[in-house]
């Protein structure tokens, strides 16, 4: 029987870049077959706590209000303002 594990791991950086720029500097994967250009919906990433920029136009186009008042968001729209946690689906 199998079992779900997660690992966390805390990284320093720059403030205002986008969650898949700093997935990619940390050879995390995210889904992202439009190359970050917002148009594709793959590269959804729930903000746990902390602080991202708002809500794009590409991401109130992909995600529902409901969705984004979670914490689901476009990895290649939303930047990083503050500390975060950021659950990535696989
Ligand atoms: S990579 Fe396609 S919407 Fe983010």
């Amino acid at each position: 029987m199998g079992c779900n594990v997660k690992f966390l791991k805390e990284v320093k950086i720059k403030k205002d870049r986008t969650i898949l720029e700093l997935a990619k500097d940390c050879k995390l994967k995210i889904k992202a077959p439009c190359k970050g250009k917002g148009k594709c919906g793959k590269c959804i990433v729930k903000v746990l706590n902390g602080k991202v920029s708002k809500a794009s136009k590409a991401e109130k186009k992909i995600l529902s209000e409901e969705k984004i008042k979670k914490g689901y968001r476009l990895a290649c729209e939303a930047r990083i303002k503050d500390n975060v946690t950021i659950i990535l689906k696989d």
